[in-house]
């Protein structure tokens, strides 16, 4: 979910509804806005996305200095007007929203239903109003004081905002587990989920951490802990601009973002490889590079895309390294008593900083005294603050849900560190390093080139966007691109997808395949080209329609095809940066040729901050 707040001179709404479309990547089931009007709190709420909510609004007398809003990705309870934020509390007199899940939310509701209370929705956020709500009756104390009290009672993870009645000028927010930046204006204060509602307004931001409280008027910044004591909040600059989250004359953001990769790979590159001097400087982790090259294994966390990246750095670190690399689910690994020892470095991978499940991993995996690095997008998020060092990847805001530039940009950083301690350790000839750190410094050059000749590309989509499913096959280095390749059309197509080890296909699904079938090899010339060949030869005999990234060039693997998406020459250890370019235009050209909204799919999140 994601959360807006204002508090000022200006008119809230605006600012509130505009900061609320730029977080619609974090959940767009349905969305709602709390205004102060006249001494009382007026709610709207409608299901469906922001503009939904907008048109439900109107032009109703929507004024108000003071406003909170919310855009959700359902938790507890369907999609509906009944269930999206804003709640009032039982009196009317309180609202709040909330990003989270709040765990023992049953027991909670249990007590309070003894008490007489009902529910008008089935959220667990009614639930901890309500709780707030009875503490503040029972004890007659302020509402900040109910809301510390009742924080205290809470399992889960939340990030609140709250307003009444009694105080219309101010905001209550806390935070644990879930993101929240309050922007410092004059005379005036932005809460969001993320930097973007406040870019053009100001700055200077403080990112709140687990377990404070802040209660912001249009004057003041209070922060402290939920044992009352106050905190001086650190105030940041922020490195942001407003271009770098609006569209820019492209259709969709994911588009955008697909073709802003030469330019994302080079500036995560930037200062950081020459290729000249035959250097990698990665400062965020030079001095642990005697522990991560000495270390008993490395073991890689990430969901999504971002395990994608981690497994094909898998392949990378142990072919450059020789050091023993596991890849893990973050949800898998946190709930199933995983062995780690000292000796154990955890590299997590994380666009947003904020996955749930990967920030609790890493926190268990701490814990047990494992060194974590982190390699993460987003800069002060929560996963790059919980980690002892690490390397962020620059690509700069991905507002697309299905990632692209954030997964290039994070095999390029993932590259650069398996470089890195392949110098340090001494596993690759001079020769083969300087050779491989040339080679990445050609890949910004190599993705213009691809993204120069994706003509064929919309063709090839417009062909088989009516297909029920698809099948990826990828080797090595290639087989997470061929997972990638299919996680994309699923995501923003609909149509399913299945990626697999080329060769293990006829162990299993070769079964599927007939005339209808579109089979997408990831087959560019490196170590398994051949035994690639024979799988596609494997199902061009059983009629199957065959797709291939191929290497410029490559007569023999293009004439097998029915439809080639061709990439320049590249070492192997570089060409996944490049051979899924191809892939996510594919996947895009497929969903927008069915009509369907590729920046915001449906049922996904970008920031899935709930486990
Ligand atoms: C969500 C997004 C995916 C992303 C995954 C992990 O499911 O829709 O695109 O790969 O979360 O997110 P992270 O921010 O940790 O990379």
């Amino acid at each position: 979910c994601g959360i807006v707040g204002y508090t000022g001179h200006r008119q809230a709404y605006p600012i509130v509804i505009k900061g609320l479309k730029r977080l619609e990547y974090r959940g767009y089931d349905s969305a709602g806005v709390a205004l102060q009007q006249d001494n009382k709190i007026t709610i709207y709420k409608k299901k469906g996305k922001v503009s939904d909510l907008e048109d439900a609004i109107g032009t109703s007398n929507i004024s108000g200095t003071t406003g909170i809003g919310h855009t959700r990705w359902a938790t507890h309870g369907e999609p509906s007007d009944r269930n999206a934020h804003p709640h009032y509390s039982a009196s009317g007199k309180i609202a709040m929203i909330h990003n989270g899940i709040i765990e023992n939310y049953a027991q909670l509701k249990t007590e309070l239903e003894k008490k007489g209370y009902s529910f008008k929705s089935d959220t667990d956020t009614e639930v901890l109003l309500n709780f707030i709500e009875e503490i503040k009756t029972h004890n007659n104390c302020s509402l900040e004081e109910a809301i510390r009290i009742a924080l205290k009672r809470v399992t889960g993870a939340y990030v609140i905002l709250v307003i009444d009645d009694e105080n219309p000028d101010t905001i209550i927010a806390a935070r644990k587990g879930s993101p929240l930046v309050i922007g410092v204006g004059k005379n005036e204060h932005f809460l969001g989920s993320d930097a973007s509602p406040m870019l053009e307004y100001t700055k200077e931001v403080v990112y709140v951490n687990d377990y404070e409280l802040a209660i912001v008027k249009p004057d003041e910044l209070i922060l402290k802990n939920l044992g009352n004591e106050k905190i001086t909040p650190y105030v940041q600059k922020l490195d942001m601009e407003l271009a770098d989250i609006e569209k820019g004359g492209y259709d969709h953001f994911m588009l955008k973002e697909i073709f802003e990769q030469p330019t994302s790979i080079y500036d995560c590159l930037r200062g950081r490889l020459d290729a000249n001097a035959g250097s990698i400087t990665l400062s965020g982790i030079e001095q642990h590079a005697d522990k991560i090259i000495n270390a008993n294994r490395i073991i890689i966390i990430a969901c999504g895309t971002s395990w994608h990246a981690g497994l094909t750095a898998e392949y990378i670190i142990e072919e450059l390294c020789r050091i023993n690399v596991e890849v893990e689910y973050a949800s898998e690994f946190r709930y199933r008593n995983p062995i780690i020892n000292e000796g154990d470095v955890i590299l997590a991978i994380s666009q947003s900083g904020e996955t749930a499940d990967t920030l609790v991993a890493i926190e268990n995996a701490k814990s047990k005294g494992a060194t974590i690095l982190g390699v993460v997008n987003v800069v002060g998020s929560s996963i790059a603050r919980a980690s002892h060092a690490g390397v962020y990847t620059h690509a700069g805001p991905e507002i697309g849900v299905a990632s692209t530039k954030a997964f290039t940009a994070q095999l390029t950083v993932l590259t650069m560190i398996a470089l890195k301690l392949a110098y340090v350790k001494g596993t690759l000839s001079m020769h083969r390093y300087r050779e491989l750190l040339k080679e990445l410094d050609s890949v910004p050059e190599k993705v213009a080139w691809i993204l120069n000749h994706q003509k064929s590309i919309k063709r090839i989509a417009e062909k088989y966007k009516d297909a029920h499913s698809f099948l990826y096959l990828g080797r090595g280095y290639n087989f997470p691109i061929a997972l990638e390749g299919a996680l994309k059309l699923k995501e923003i197509s609909y149509i399913h997808a299945e990626g697999y080890p080329a060769a293990e296909m006829k162990h299993g699904p070769i079964a599927l395949v007939d005339e209808n079938l579109p089979v997408v090899f990831v087959a560019t010339k490196d170590t398994y080209h051949e035994k690639i060949l024979s799988n596609m030869q494997e199902i061009k005999a059983r009629k199957g329609k065959l797709i291939a990234v191929v290497t410029e060039g490559d007569e023999v693997a293009s004439k097998l095809c029915d439809d080639v998406l061709v990439v320049p020459e590249a070492d192997e250890i570089i060409a996944p940066l490049l051979n899924v370019i191809p892939l996510q235009l594919l996947s895009y050209y497929i969903g927008v040729a069915k009509g369907y909204d590729v920046d915001k799919p449906r049922n996904l999140a970008k920031s899935v901050t709930v486990e």
